[in-house]
């Protein structure tokens, strides 16, 4: 079976997560304060706080912005449950949009539409590791009608003075906006470091604060260490210094700080991150050259001349068919032992947010993507023999579709 996307994990990851616990430091530590130097190195922006997950990433600075009951955040209808999840938590509304015609990107037309006095945030999603329209989505907050009609919440949120743009770049690390790396993109950037992503720790996240001018990096940088360990102001590694070990906690906090263990492969990741970039790219290029030739195949947008794709997912779509149809081919990709996926079932289509009254016929670009799409395997140890095993199986799996259907 060739696998949908496996971690690569090798002697070198091994070594360096065994040099972790022989170093008798395993939670949270110097290769967390390392990787955290080296991600904020590597994107260009002001400080980044390692964490366990995306998700609590985002928890965390949702709380810590002041995301509240009766506020609203806006995102896509199409992206992973986590991006909704985390703002129905803080309590605000989820304000989902359609996503751009040539892309499968929030489409910013749809942004301004949703915009209100009550919006706080934008989450915008680079899905499959293309970044959005980040260019005009900065500009659009900055209008000044829209920042007339921004309410401020807080003194945070009135320093900001204007809706708060953030990046899930859940699947983007390593994509770029006119030469500038993810992470450096918007005000905050949240990463996922999840096992099926294309930089690992096992499981974990980073968050990458680029906020403007008069906000202090290092201030912040204290402060969200703190909510990340329960609000105390002292982590387990300040404490060991000699006779350091009183703290305090001035309000609760959370508890999902990155250990050591998970900085260990991290840091092996990053170090490799190109090498690894590389195969992907050559992969799609694979992908792009053999499908190419068929009438059906819809390839991913994945460069234009000012955003280059990370390469994270290939979401191929197939004209003319339904879902149930895709739903077929898929089977007869797995049946021969080729594993595929489908990113991302529509939010609007999950019982938690069909209860919540969101309805799939209003994100017609959103279904249009969905309903044909199929992601095949993307990442550094699949083969070139593999790659054409892949695609031989998307034809397959084509072409008995179109035969029950003459
Ligand atoms: C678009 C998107 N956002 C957020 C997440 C959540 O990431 P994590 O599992 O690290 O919390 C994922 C995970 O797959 C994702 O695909």
């Amino acid at each position: 079976m060739i696998p949908f996307s496996p971690p690569r994990i090798d002697q070198k990851v091994i070594d360096e997560v065994t040099a972790a616990l022989q170093s008798g430091w395993i939670t949270t530590g110097p290769r967390t304060k390392l990787f955290e130097k080296k991600i904020t190195e590597y994107c260009g922006c002001k400080t980044t706080v390692a964490v366990n997950s995306w998700t609590m990433g985002m928890q965390v600075f949702l709380n810590w912005w002041g995301i509240k009951e009766g506020d609203e955040v806006i995102l896509p209808a199409y992206t992973y449950c986590a991006s909704a999840n985390v703002i129905v938590h803080s309590g605000a509304k989820p304000v989902m949009v359609d996503i751009n015609a040539d892309d499968f990107n929030i489409s910013v037309v749809a942004i301004r539409k949703a915009i209100t006095p009550r919006t706080k945030a934008i989450i915008a999603v680079d899905l499959a590791g293309f970044p959005c329209d980040y260019d005009k989505i900065n500009a659009l907050v900055q209008e000044p009608a829209i920042k007339k009609l921004f309410q401020a919440g807080n003194d945070l949120q009135n320093q900001l003075g204007r809706i708060l743009v953030i990046s899930d770049a859940a699947h983007s690390f390593g994509a770029t906006m006119n030469g500038k790396q993810t992470g450096s993109l918007t005000d905050v950037t949240t990463f996922s470091f999840h096992a099926v992503k294309n930089l690992t720790t096992a499981e974990g996240g980073a968050v990458c604060f680029n906020l403007p001018e008069g906000f202090d990096h290092d201030e912040i940088y204290k402060t969200f260490c703190t909510m990340i360990l329960h609000g105390q102001n002292k982590d387990a590694l300040a404490k060991t210094q000699k006779g350091n070990w009183r703290y305090d906690v001035e309000e609760p906090g959370f508890k999902c700080n990155m250990t050591d263990l998970q900085a260990a492969i991290g840091l092996v990741e990053l170090d490799r991150y190109q090498e690894n970039l590389d195969r992907r790219k050559a992969i799609f290029n694979q992908y792009d050259e053999a499908f190419k030739k068929h009438a059906w195949a819809i390839t991913p947008l994945h460069t234009t001349d000012h955003k280059i794709s990370c390469y994270h997912l290939y979401q191929l779509r197939i004209a003319d068919i339904t879902e149930a149809q895709r739903d077929s081919i898929m089977q007869v990709i797995f049946d021969q032992d080729v594993s595929v996926n489908v990113h991302f079932l529509p939010l609007p289509t999950l019982t938690a947010y069909k209860k919540r009254g969101y309805k799939m016929d209003d994100y017609p670009e959103t279904w249009n993507k969905y309903h044909n799409e199929i992601s095949l395997p993307v990442y550094f140890n699949l083969t070139d023999e593999q790659v054409k095993i892949v695609v031989a199986a998307v034809e397959k799996g084509v072409n008995k579709i179109k035969e029950l259907r003459n």
